[in-house]
C-alpha cells in the first residue's frame, strides 16, 4: 500500500508534495520521491521515510507549480533508490508514480524490452512509463488509457509528461485515488488525508475511471471510452486529519483486524490456479521436481510467526502428507539442528527483521537447506538473504500485536500444501480446487465475522477484569488457542495460556475455578465429541466457556457460556476464520482496560536485538 500525492495550481507544488507524503507515511515508507515540472522535470528520490527525501530536496531550486509525489511500501523490488517512484519512460519525459500490483509487468517487460525500451528498475510499475511512451502521440490521457488497457492487477496512477507543462492524469483500478478540488488548484491523492489541509471538496474516482487535471475543471472519462465524459459528484469531507489516516479506526490495530479481508484477498492474488487445481508462487524459484525432491519442511518463526507455521504442520502433514517440523527461531540457531538432504526451510516473519529468525536463517544456510522466506516487508533482510519465497502484500502492519500479516501467514502456508500436494500427487485436482474455492471465499467469510464486533465486545465487557484466561484447542485449533492467548497477553497485560485441550487433565485443569474464563476453539469437526468432554470437564469445575465454534457445532453452542459463530470452511482454512473474533475479543479487553494497544509496554514492532 504506497501513498501518492499531484498538485497542480499557482503555488509552490514542492511543500504541498512533501507534506501531503508526511500525511500518508503510513500507508509506506520504504522510500519517498517527488517530481516538479517547470519547464523541465526535476525529480528527486529517497530511501526511508520522508524525512530523508525532506534531506535531499534541501538546497535543490525545485520550482514549478505541478508535482506529483509517491511514498512506497514495497511489492517488486527491494527499498532502493533505483526502485524509487517517480519512475520514468526512456525519454524521461513520462513520470509516473502508482500503487497497486500489476500482474502481468514481467510479460508487458520482455516485450517492451524487445522493443528496445531501456528499465532502469526492478518495480513492476516502471512499465507503465515505458506503455504511455510507447502509445504517445501528443495527447497524453489518450496515451494512459491505452496503456492501461494492458493492464491486469491493481492502479492508483498518476502521471505528468514534460511536454504538457499544465496537466497531470490520474486512473484507479483496485486502488483508492481521490481528486481534490481547491479554488483554482487540484489534487489527486491516494486519500484524504494527504490535501485535507487544502481542501474539504473531493471527488472520488470508481474503478477503470480516468480523470484529466488542468488549469480548467478536471475532466473524468473511463479508461475504455475516451470520449464521453463521466459526471461525478462532488463529497465535502467532515473528519478531522487524525481520523483520517486511522481511516476512522481508533487504533491501527483496529483498522488493520478490519484490513483482513483485503490482505487476504492480495495475498491470493495472482497465486490461484483454478483450473489446473494449483498455484503459483514464482518467488519460490523452484521447479516441478525441486518441489518432488522436498522430503521435509522445517518452519521457523517467533511469536505468531511461529504460531502460523505450527498451522503450517497441522496442514501440509494431514493434507500433503508431507514431514513437517517447527522450530521456535530463538532455539533453533543455538542447537545444532541436524538438516537432512531434502529439507526445505521456510522462516516466516512479517518484519522480516527478527533477529532469531534472520540467525535461525543463518545457520540453516549453513547447514546447506534450501531457505525460503514467507514475509511481508519487501527487500527486509531476511527477504534478501533467503533463496527465494513469498510476500504477503499485507501492507504495513503498524500494530504491534500481528493481526493481518498471520491470516495471510496462514491463507501461503495453505496454498503451499496445494503446491506441494499437486507435486506430490497426494493432492488430488478435486481437492485441490475445492481448497481453492474455500481460499476464494475467504475474505468474504472474515468481512462476515467482523460484522459481529457488537457480539464480541459485549463479551468482552463482561471478562475485562479478569486477571488469568486459559485458551484451549485440539488439533488444528490449537494454535488458533496459542495465538488467541498471545494477543491478550500482549495487548491487555493479562496472564492467558493456550493448551492443548486433551493436556487439560495432566494438570490445569486444577486452575479451573469460576475466575477462570476459558476461551474454547471448537468449530464443527471430526473430533467435536472430544472438545465437548474437555468442555463438561471446565463446567462442572464452575469454569466458564467462551466458545468459539460454527452454527452446526450446536452442541458446543448449547454448553457454552457464550458463543462466537464464525463461518464454517474446510478443516485446514476455519483457523484463518476462527482467529479473528479472537483478535477482537483482546482488542476490547485491552481498551476497556485502558491499555495502549497499538504500542504496548515492553514491545516493539520487530525485535530487532537478542
Ligand atoms: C505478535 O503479535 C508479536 N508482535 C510477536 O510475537 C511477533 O509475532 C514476533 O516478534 C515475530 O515478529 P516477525 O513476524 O516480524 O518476525
Amino acid at each position: 500500500m504506497c501513498g501518492i500525492i499531484g498538485y497542480l495550481g499557482r503555488r509552490p507544488a514542492t511543500p504541498i508534495l512533501i507534506d501531503g507524503l508526511k500525511r500518508l507515511e503510513y500507508r509506506g515508507y520504504d522510500s519517498a520521491g517527488m517530481a516538479v515540472l517547470d519547464h523541465r522535470v526535476q525529480i528527486v528520490h529517497a530511501v526511508g521515510k520522508i524525512a530523508n527525501l525532506e534531506d535531499a530536496i534541501r538546497g535543490k531550486e525545485l520550482s514549478g507549480s505541478l508535482g506529483i509525489a509517491h511514498t512506497r511500501w514495497a511489492t517488486h523490488g527491494e527499498p532502493s533508490l533505483v526502485n524509487a517512484h517517480p519512475l520514468m519512460d526512456c525519454t524521461g519525459k513520462v513520470v509516473v508514480v502508482h500503487n497497486g500490483i500489476i500482474e502481468n509487468y514481467a510479460a508487458l517487460k520482455r516485450e517492451l524490452v524487445g522493443r528496445g525500451h531501456t528499465f532502469r528498475s526492478e518495480t513492476d510499475t516502471e512499465v507503465l512509463a515505458h506503455l504511455i511512451e510507447e502509445f504517445d502521440h501528443g495527447d497524453l490521457p489518450a496515451a494512459t488509457r491505452a496503456a492501461l488497457k494492458l493492464i491486469e492487477g491493481t492502479y492508483g496512477l498518476v502521471v505528468l509528461h514534460a511536454d504538457h507543462p499544465r496537466m497531470i492524469v490520474g486512473a484507479r483500478l483496485g486502488s483508492p485515488l481521490i481528486v481534490g478540488v481547491g479554488d483554482g488548484e487540484y489534487y489527486l491523492a491516494s486519500d484524504v488525508a494527504a490535501i485535507l489541509r487544502h481542501t474539504r471538496r473531493v471527488i472520488y474516482l470508481d474503478d477503470h475511471e480516468i480523470v484529466t487535471l488542468t488549469d480548467d475543471v478536471p475532466e473524468i472519462r473511463t479508461v475504455d471510452n475516451g470520449t464521453e465524459l463521466v459526471v461525478k459528484t462532488h463529497t465535502e469531507i467532515e473528519w478531522d486529519l487524525e481520523q483520517i489516516e486511522l481511516g476512522g479506526h481508533e487504533t491501527f490495530m483496529h483498522k488493520e483486524i478490519f484490513e483482513q479481508p483485503m490482505s487476504v484477498r492480495n495475498v491470493l492474488r495472482g497465486h490461484l490456479l483454478w483450473e489446473e487445481g494449483n498455484v503459483r508462487f514464482g518467488g519460490l524459484k523452484m521447479s516441478e521436481d525441486e518441489l518432488k525432491a522436498v522430503r521435509r519442511i522445517v518452519f521457523i518463526g517467533c511469536g505468531t510467526s511461529y504460531y502460523a507455521a505450527l498451522l503450517g504442520e497441522y496442514v501440509l502433514e494431514e493434507i500433503a502428507r508431507l514431514p513437517v517440523e517447527v522450530e521456535y527461531a530463538s532455539e533453533f540457531r543455538y542447537r545444532n539442528p541436524v538438516i537432512k538432504e531434502g529439507t526445505a526451510a521456510f522462516v516466516i516473519s512479517q518484519s522480516g527483521e527478527t533477529i532469531d529468525t534472520l540467525a535461525a536463517l543463518r545457520e540453516a544456510k549453513r547447514k546447506a537447506a534450501r531457505i525460503l522466506g514467507i514475509v511481508n516487508v519487501v527487500g527486509s533482510t531476511i527477504a534478501r538473504e533467503a533463496d527465494g519465497g513469498i510476500y504477503l502484500h499485507a501492507g504495513p502492519e503498524i500494530g504491534v500485536a500481528s493481526t493481518k500479516a498471520f491470516t495471510s501467514q496462514v491463507t501461503v502456508l495453505a496454498m503451499l500444501t496445494i503446491l506441494f500436494g499437486r507435486a506430490r500427487s497426494t493432492v488430488s485436482l478435486t481437492d485441490a480446487r475445492r481448497l481453492i474455492d474455500g481460499l476464494d471465499a475467504l475474505p468474504e467469510q472474515i468481512e462476515d465475522i467482523l460484522r459481529r464486533e457488537p457480539e464480541i465486545k459485549a463479551i468482552a465487557q463482561a471478562y475485562h477484569k479478569h486477571n488469568n484466561f486459559l485458551y484451549l484447542g485440539r488439533g488444528p485449533n490449537f494454535p488458533v488457542a496459542l495465538e488467541g492467548a498471545l494477543k491478550l497477553k500482549e495487548i491487555s497485560y493479562v496472564h492467558a495460556e493456550g493448551y492443548p485441550a486433551a493436556e487439560m487433565k495432566h494438570g490445569p485443569i486444577a486452575l479451573i475455578d469460576e475466575h477462570m474464563p476459558v476461551v474454547v476453539v471448537a468449530p464443527q469437526n471430526a473430533g467435536i465429541h472430544k472438545i465437548l468432554a474437555n468442555i463438561e470437564e471446565v463446567k462442572t469445575r464452575q469454569g466458564k466457556i467462551i466458545a468459539i465454534t460454527t452454527a452446526s457445532a450446536r452442541d458446543v453452542i448449547a454448553k457454552a457460556d457464550h458463543s462466537i459463530v464464525v463461518p464454517e470452511t474446510l478443516t485446514a482454512l476455519q483457523p484463518i476464520l476462527s482467529v479473528i473474533p479472537l483478535q477482537l475479543l483482546a482488542y476490547h479487553i485491552a481498551t476497556l482496560r485502558g491499555c495502549d494497544v497499538d504500542k504496548p509496554r515492553n514491545l516493539a514492532k520487530s525485535v530487532t536485538v537478542e
